[in-house]
Protein backbone atom coordinates (compact mmCIF):
# COMPACT_ATOMS: atom_id res chain seq x y z
CA UNK A 1 0.00 0.00 0.00
CA UNK A 2 2.87 2.27 0.89
CA UNK A 3 3.92 1.94 -2.73
CA UNK A 4 0.45 2.91 -3.69
CA UNK A 5 0.89 6.32 -1.63
CA UNK A 6 4.64 7.07 -3.01
CA UNK A 7 3.47 6.37 -6.57
CA UNK A 8 0.58 9.08 -6.04
CA UNK A 9 3.47 10.79 -4.37
CA UNK A 10 5.24 10.96 -7.81
CA UNK A 11 2.42 12.48 -9.75
CA UNK A 12 1.38 9.22 -11.34
CA UNK A 13 -2.31 8.22 -11.94
CA UNK A 14 -3.37 5.33 -10.33
CA UNK A 15 -5.71 2.82 -11.71
CA UNK A 16 -9.13 2.28 -10.49
CA UNK A 17 -8.15 -1.07 -8.63
CA UNK A 18 -5.37 0.58 -6.84
CA UNK A 19 -8.13 3.26 -5.76
CA UNK A 20 -9.70 0.46 -4.35
CA UNK A 21 -7.17 -1.30 -2.93
CA UNK A 22 -6.41 1.89 -0.83
CA UNK A 23 -9.30 2.17 0.43
CA UNK A 24 -10.54 -0.44 1.49
CA UNK A 25 -6.93 -1.03 3.37
CA UNK A 26 -6.61 2.10 4.85
CA UNK A 27 -5.04 1.85 8.51
CA UNK A 28 -4.13 4.14 11.26
CA UNK A 29 -0.44 3.40 10.00
CA UNK A 30 -0.82 3.26 6.47
CA UNK A 31 -3.43 6.78 7.07
CA UNK A 32 0.26 7.82 9.78
CA UNK A 33 2.15 7.62 6.64
CA UNK A 34 -0.35 9.53 4.23
CA UNK A 35 -0.83 12.43 5.94
CA UNK A 36 2.85 13.14 6.33
CA UNK A 37 3.50 13.41 2.71
CA UNK A 38 0.36 15.13 1.87
CA UNK A 39 0.94 18.02 5.08
CA UNK A 40 4.58 18.46 2.92
CA UNK A 41 2.72 18.73 -0.40
CA UNK A 42 0.20 21.32 1.32
CA UNK A 43 3.21 23.15 3.04
CA UNK A 44 5.51 22.95 -0.73
CA UNK A 45 2.72 25.02 -2.25
CA UNK A 46 1.10 27.09 0.72
CA UNK A 47 3.76 26.79 3.22
CA UNK A 48 1.73 27.44 6.99
CA UNK A 49 -0.69 29.44 5.64
CA UNK A 50 -4.82 28.70 6.03
CA UNK A 51 -6.75 30.20 3.36
CA UNK A 52 -10.05 31.45 4.83
CA UNK A 53 -13.20 32.23 3.29
CA UNK A 54 -16.10 33.72 4.55
CA UNK A 55 -19.44 31.94 4.31
CA UNK A 56 -23.00 33.48 3.98
CA UNK A 57 -25.84 31.37 3.94
CA UNK A 58 -27.80 33.81 2.20
CA UNK A 59 -30.98 31.70 1.81
CA UNK A 60 -32.52 28.24 3.38
CA UNK A 61 -35.00 28.14 0.69
CA UNK A 62 -34.60 24.71 -2.07
CA UNK A 63 -36.37 23.60 -5.00
CA UNK A 64 -34.56 20.21 -4.52
CA UNK A 65 -35.68 17.48 -2.51
CA UNK A 66 -32.12 15.75 -2.09
CA UNK A 67 -32.41 12.80 0.54
CA UNK A 68 -29.78 13.63 2.47
CA UNK A 69 -30.01 17.46 2.78
CA UNK A 70 -31.66 19.00 5.57
CA UNK A 71 -32.94 21.91 3.74
CA UNK A 72 -34.53 19.88 1.56
CA UNK A 73 -37.90 20.52 0.04
CA UNK A 74 -39.84 18.20 1.72
CA UNK A 75 -38.66 19.45 4.83
CA UNK A 76 -41.72 21.36 6.97
CA UNK A 77 -39.63 21.40 9.79
CA UNK A 78 -37.16 24.32 8.83
CA UNK A 79 -38.00 28.19 9.13
CA UNK A 80 -37.32 29.37 5.54
CA UNK A 81 -35.25 32.53 5.45
CA UNK A 82 -33.93 34.70 2.49
CA UNK A 83 -31.54 37.46 3.52
CA UNK A 84 -31.72 40.88 2.19
CA UNK A 85 -29.15 42.32 -0.04
CA UNK A 86 -28.59 45.17 2.63
CA UNK A 87 -28.03 42.29 4.38
CA UNK A 88 -25.68 40.05 2.62
CA UNK A 89 -23.76 43.38 2.10
CA UNK A 90 -23.26 44.07 5.60
CA UNK A 91 -22.08 40.52 6.30
CA UNK A 92 -19.21 41.43 3.77
CA UNK A 93 -18.43 44.64 5.48
CA UNK A 94 -18.23 42.60 8.59
CA UNK A 95 -16.09 39.78 7.12
CA UNK A 96 -13.92 42.37 5.23
CA UNK A 97 -13.00 44.39 8.35
CA UNK A 98 -12.19 40.52 10.22
CA UNK A 99 -9.67 39.61 7.29
CA UNK A 100 -11.92 38.05 5.10
CA UNK A 101 -10.39 38.51 1.11
CA UNK A 102 -12.97 35.81 -0.50
CA UNK A 103 -16.55 35.83 -0.06
CA UNK A 104 -18.62 32.49 -0.74
CA UNK A 105 -22.31 33.08 -1.25
CA UNK A 106 -23.97 30.04 -0.36
CA UNK A 107 -27.73 29.11 -0.81
CA UNK A 108 -30.45 26.30 -1.82
CA UNK A 109 -31.31 26.24 -5.31
CA UNK A 110 -34.18 29.22 -4.63
CA UNK A 111 -35.54 30.63 -7.98
CA UNK A 112 -36.26 33.82 -5.77
CA UNK A 113 -32.55 34.60 -6.27
CA UNK A 114 -33.26 34.40 -10.30
CA UNK A 115 -30.27 35.81 -12.81
CA UNK A 116 -31.05 39.62 -12.26
CA UNK A 117 -31.44 39.61 -8.50
CA UNK A 118 -27.99 37.59 -8.06
CA UNK A 119 -26.39 39.75 -10.69
CA UNK A 120 -26.90 42.64 -8.92
CA UNK A 121 -25.98 41.11 -5.59
CA UNK A 122 -22.46 40.00 -7.36
CA UNK A 123 -22.16 43.30 -9.26
CA UNK A 124 -22.39 45.21 -5.67
CA UNK A 125 -19.85 43.35 -4.04
CA UNK A 126 -17.48 43.71 -7.02
CA UNK A 127 -18.13 47.21 -7.01
CA UNK A 128 -17.49 47.50 -3.21
CA UNK A 129 -14.53 45.05 -3.02
CA UNK A 130 -12.35 44.58 -5.89
CA UNK A 131 -9.98 43.28 -4.09
CA UNK A 132 -11.90 40.28 -3.39
CA UNK A 133 -12.69 36.63 -5.13
CA UNK A 134 -16.48 35.66 -4.56
CA UNK A 135 -17.40 32.56 -5.23
CA UNK A 136 -20.66 31.48 -5.68
CA UNK A 137 -22.47 27.89 -4.52
CA UNK A 138 -26.31 27.97 -5.69
CA UNK A 139 -26.74 24.66 -7.35
CA UNK A 140 -27.71 23.89 -10.79
CA UNK A 141 -28.14 26.86 -13.34
CA UNK A 142 -28.03 27.02 -17.83
CA UNK A 143 -24.81 27.99 -18.61
CA UNK A 144 -26.50 31.58 -19.66
CA UNK A 145 -26.78 31.85 -16.10
CA UNK A 146 -23.31 30.82 -14.82
CA UNK A 147 -22.35 33.46 -17.79
CA UNK A 148 -24.19 36.14 -16.25
CA UNK A 149 -23.03 36.09 -13.04
CA UNK A 150 -19.25 35.11 -14.29
CA UNK A 151 -19.65 38.49 -16.13
CA UNK A 152 -21.14 40.62 -12.95
CA UNK A 153 -18.09 39.99 -10.99
CA UNK A 154 -18.09 36.37 -9.88
CA UNK A 155 -14.60 34.18 -9.74
CA UNK A 156 -15.39 30.73 -8.23
CA UNK A 157 -18.34 28.62 -8.31
CA UNK A 158 -18.85 25.13 -6.29
CA UNK A 159 -20.78 23.00 -6.65
CA UNK A 160 -20.23 18.88 -5.42
CA UNK A 161 -20.51 16.29 -8.00
CA UNK A 162 -21.75 14.19 -4.95
CA UNK A 163 -21.02 11.11 -6.31
CA UNK A 164 -19.40 10.02 -9.92
CA UNK A 165 -21.46 6.73 -10.05
CA UNK A 166 -24.40 7.46 -11.57
CA UNK A 167 -26.49 4.37 -10.37
CA UNK A 168 -25.40 5.66 -6.48
CA UNK A 169 -25.92 9.18 -7.31
CA UNK A 170 -29.69 7.88 -8.12
CA UNK A 171 -30.04 6.77 -4.87
CA UNK A 172 -29.42 10.12 -3.20
CA UNK A 173 -31.55 12.27 -5.24
CA UNK A 174 -35.02 12.12 -6.50
CA UNK A 175 -35.86 11.43 -10.48
CA UNK A 176 -35.94 15.19 -10.82
CA UNK A 177 -31.67 15.37 -10.54
CA UNK A 178 -29.68 13.76 -12.87
CA UNK A 179 -25.96 12.97 -12.35
CA UNK A 180 -25.42 13.94 -16.39
CA UNK A 181 -26.63 17.81 -15.92
CA UNK A 182 -24.55 17.76 -12.81
CA UNK A 183 -21.25 16.89 -14.12
CA UNK A 184 -22.26 19.08 -17.08
CA UNK A 185 -22.95 22.20 -15.45
CA UNK A 186 -19.57 22.04 -13.67
CA UNK A 187 -17.67 21.68 -17.16
CA UNK A 188 -20.12 24.48 -18.69
CA UNK A 189 -18.86 26.63 -15.30
CA UNK A 190 -14.71 25.57 -16.60
CA UNK A 191 -15.27 26.36 -19.62
CA UNK A 192 -16.40 30.16 -19.05
CA UNK A 193 -13.52 30.67 -16.75
CA UNK A 194 -14.10 29.92 -13.25
CA UNK A 195 -12.21 28.62 -10.63
CA UNK A 196 -14.61 25.39 -9.68
CA UNK A 197 -14.80 23.44 -7.05
CA UNK A 198 -16.12 19.80 -6.48
CA UNK A 199 -16.44 17.30 -4.34
CA UNK A 200 -18.70 14.65 -2.52
CA UNK A 201 -19.60 13.42 0.89
CA UNK A 202 -18.11 10.61 2.68
CA UNK A 203 -19.58 7.68 3.75
CA UNK A 204 -23.27 8.54 2.40
CA UNK A 205 -25.51 6.21 2.39
CA UNK A 206 -24.92 2.92 0.18
CA UNK A 207 -21.48 4.33 -0.87
CA UNK A 208 -18.61 1.48 -1.82
CA UNK A 209 -15.12 1.62 -2.12
CA UNK A 210 -15.40 1.38 -5.92
CA UNK A 211 -17.85 4.73 -5.81
CA UNK A 212 -15.16 6.70 -4.41
CA UNK A 213 -12.36 5.36 -6.76
CA UNK A 214 -14.77 6.56 -8.87
CA UNK A 215 -14.47 9.88 -7.47
CA UNK A 216 -11.12 10.26 -7.41
CA UNK A 217 -10.93 9.40 -11.05
CA UNK A 218 -13.86 11.99 -12.12
CA UNK A 219 -11.69 14.85 -9.94
CA UNK A 220 -8.43 13.66 -11.47
CA UNK A 221 -10.17 13.72 -15.37
CA UNK A 222 -12.40 17.24 -14.26
CA UNK A 223 -8.69 18.82 -12.32
CA UNK A 224 -10.94 21.35 -10.04
CA UNK A 225 -8.96 23.98 -8.53
CA UNK A 226 -10.55 23.14 -5.69
CA UNK A 227 -12.16 20.05 -3.75
CA UNK A 228 -14.85 20.29 -0.68
CA UNK A 229 -15.24 16.80 1.54
CA UNK A 230 -16.62 15.73 4.68
CA UNK A 231 -18.30 13.67 6.09
CA UNK A 232 -21.92 12.24 5.54
CA UNK A 233 -24.06 13.64 8.72
CA UNK A 234 -27.67 12.11 9.00
CA UNK A 235 -30.50 15.13 9.57
CA UNK A 236 -33.33 13.94 11.50
CA UNK A 237 -36.01 14.89 9.35
CA UNK A 238 -34.90 13.96 6.29
CA UNK A 239 -34.92 10.31 4.73
CA UNK A 240 -31.84 9.39 5.66
CA UNK A 241 -32.51 10.78 9.22
CA UNK A 242 -31.49 6.96 11.09
CA UNK A 243 -28.48 6.57 8.66
CA UNK A 244 -24.90 6.20 9.72
CA UNK A 245 -22.60 8.80 9.27
CA UNK A 246 -19.43 8.99 7.37
CA UNK A 247 -16.29 8.64 9.68
CA UNK A 248 -13.57 11.07 10.57
CA UNK A 249 -10.80 8.47 9.66
CA UNK A 250 -12.44 7.76 6.21
CA UNK A 251 -12.69 11.28 5.54
CA UNK A 252 -9.40 12.33 6.16
CA UNK A 253 -8.06 9.47 4.38
CA UNK A 254 -9.20 11.00 1.40
CA UNK A 255 -8.21 14.15 2.21
CA UNK A 256 -4.64 13.09 2.20
CA UNK A 257 -5.01 11.18 -1.39
CA UNK A 258 -6.65 14.15 -2.86
CA UNK A 259 -3.67 16.55 -2.00
CA UNK A 260 -1.36 14.02 -2.97
CA UNK A 261 -3.61 13.48 -6.28
CA UNK A 262 -4.15 17.57 -6.57
CA UNK A 263 -0.58 18.82 -4.92
CA UNK A 264 -2.40 22.22 -5.62
CA UNK A 265 -5.67 22.35 -5.09
CA UNK A 266 -8.10 24.15 -2.52
CA UNK A 267 -8.77 21.86 0.08
CA UNK A 268 -11.37 22.97 2.85
CA UNK A 269 -11.15 21.61 6.47
CA UNK A 270 -15.00 21.75 6.12
CA UNK A 271 -17.87 22.38 9.17
CA UNK A 272 -19.03 19.00 8.77
CA UNK A 273 -15.89 17.38 9.70
CA UNK A 274 -15.49 20.13 12.82
CA UNK A 275 -19.04 18.21 13.51
CA UNK A 276 -18.29 14.67 13.61
CA UNK A 277 -14.89 15.48 15.81
CA UNK A 278 -14.06 18.51 18.20
CA UNK A 279 -10.77 18.94 16.31
CA UNK A 280 -11.66 17.78 12.85
CA UNK A 281 -10.66 20.93 11.63
CA UNK A 282 -7.48 20.62 12.95
CA UNK A 283 -7.17 17.20 11.91
CA UNK A 284 -8.03 17.69 8.74
CA UNK A 285 -5.73 20.66 8.08
CA UNK A 286 -2.83 17.94 9.45
CA UNK A 287 -4.13 15.29 6.67
CA UNK A 288 -3.74 18.07 3.76
CA UNK A 289 -6.30 20.54 3.91
CA UNK A 290 -4.98 24.21 3.02
CA UNK A 291 -8.65 26.27 3.45
CA UNK A 292 -11.05 27.05 6.24
CA UNK A 293 -14.29 28.63 5.68
CA UNK A 294 -15.83 30.60 9.04
CA UNK A 295 -19.37 31.59 8.57
CA UNK A 296 -20.51 34.81 8.34
CA UNK A 297 -23.66 34.07 8.40
CA UNK A 298 -25.89 36.25 10.62
CA UNK A 299 -26.31 34.69 14.51
CA UNK A 300 -30.25 34.96 13.84
CA UNK A 301 -30.19 32.40 10.65
CA UNK A 302 -27.42 29.75 11.35
CA UNK A 303 -29.64 27.48 13.35
CA UNK A 304 -31.89 27.42 10.09
CA UNK A 305 -29.09 26.54 7.82
CA UNK A 306 -28.89 22.91 8.65
CA UNK A 307 -27.96 20.50 6.17
CA UNK A 308 -27.53 18.09 9.21
CA UNK A 309 -27.71 17.44 12.99
CA UNK A 310 -25.48 19.40 15.27
CA UNK A 311 -23.81 21.77 12.60
CA UNK A 312 -21.01 23.17 15.03
CA UNK A 313 -20.66 27.66 14.90
CA UNK A 314 -24.34 27.82 14.96
CA UNK A 315 -24.75 29.01 18.78
CA UNK A 316 -24.27 32.78 20.39
CA UNK A 317 -20.69 31.92 21.41
CA UNK A 318 -19.78 31.42 17.73
CA UNK A 319 -20.11 34.95 16.50
CA UNK A 320 -16.65 34.91 15.70
CA UNK A 321 -15.28 31.99 14.07
CA UNK A 322 -12.46 33.76 12.48
CA UNK A 323 -10.83 34.32 15.69
CA UNK A 324 -11.36 30.76 17.13
CA UNK A 325 -9.95 29.08 14.07
CA UNK A 326 -6.97 31.33 13.97
CA UNK A 327 -6.41 30.14 17.37
CA UNK A 328 -7.45 26.60 16.14
CA UNK A 329 -4.67 26.54 13.55
CA UNK A 330 -2.09 28.83 16.01
CA UNK A 331 -2.40 25.53 17.99
CA UNK A 332 -0.86 23.04 15.17
CA UNK A 333 1.77 25.78 13.91
CA UNK A 334 -0.64 27.74 11.25
CA UNK A 335 -1.32 30.92 10.29
CA UNK A 336 -4.69 32.40 8.58
CA UNK A 337 -4.04 34.46 5.64
CA UNK A 338 -5.68 38.02 4.83
CA UNK A 339 -5.59 37.26 0.96
CA UNK A 340 -7.69 35.96 -1.97
CA UNK A 341 -6.35 32.97 -1.58
CA UNK A 342 -6.11 31.83 -5.10
CA UNK A 343 -4.17 28.46 -6.29
CA UNK A 344 -0.76 28.37 -6.40
CA UNK A 345 0.28 27.16 -10.06
CA UNK A 346 1.88 23.62 -10.19
N1 LIG B 1 -24.24 15.69 5.71
C1 LIG B 1 -23.09 16.16 5.23
N2 LIG B 1 -23.01 16.98 4.16
C2 LIG B 1 -24.17 17.36 3.59
N3 LIG B 1 -24.41 18.13 2.52
C3 LIG B 1 -25.74 18.20 2.36
N4 LIG B 1 -26.38 17.48 3.29
C4 LIG B 1 -25.41 16.93 4.07
C5 LIG B 1 -25.43 16.04 5.17
N5 LIG B 1 -26.57 15.56 5.68
C6 LIG B 1 -23.35 18.68 1.66
C7 LIG B 1 -23.57 18.31 0.20
C8 LIG B 1 -23.71 19.66 -0.47
C9 LIG B 1 -23.00 20.59 0.50
C10 LIG B 1 -23.40 22.02 0.40
O1 LIG B 1 -23.32 20.07 1.76
O2 LIG B 1 -22.46 17.60 -0.31
O3 LIG B 1 -23.14 19.72 -1.75
FE1 LIG C 1 -17.04 28.90 14.40
FE2 LIG C 1 -15.00 28.09 16.02
S1 LIG C 1 -15.05 28.30 13.91
S2 LIG C 1 -16.95 28.89 16.57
Amino acid sequence: MKELICKLEQNESLEKDEWIQLITEQTPELSAFLFEKARSQAQKYYGNRIYTRGLIEFSNYCKNDCYYCGIRRGNGCVKRYRLSEDNIMDCCATGYKLGFRTFVLQGGEDPWFNDDRMCRIVGRIRHTYPDCAITLSLGERSAESYKRLYAAGANRYLLRHETANFSHYHTLHPKALSPERRQRCLYNLKSIGYQVGTGMMVGSPGQTAEHLAEDLLFMKALEPSMVGIGPFIPQKDTPFGKKRAGTLEQTLFLIGLIRLMLPNALIPATTALGTIDPSGREKGVLAGANVVMPNLSPLTVRKKYALYDNKICTGDEAAECRSCLQKRMRRIGYNLAVDRGDAVKK
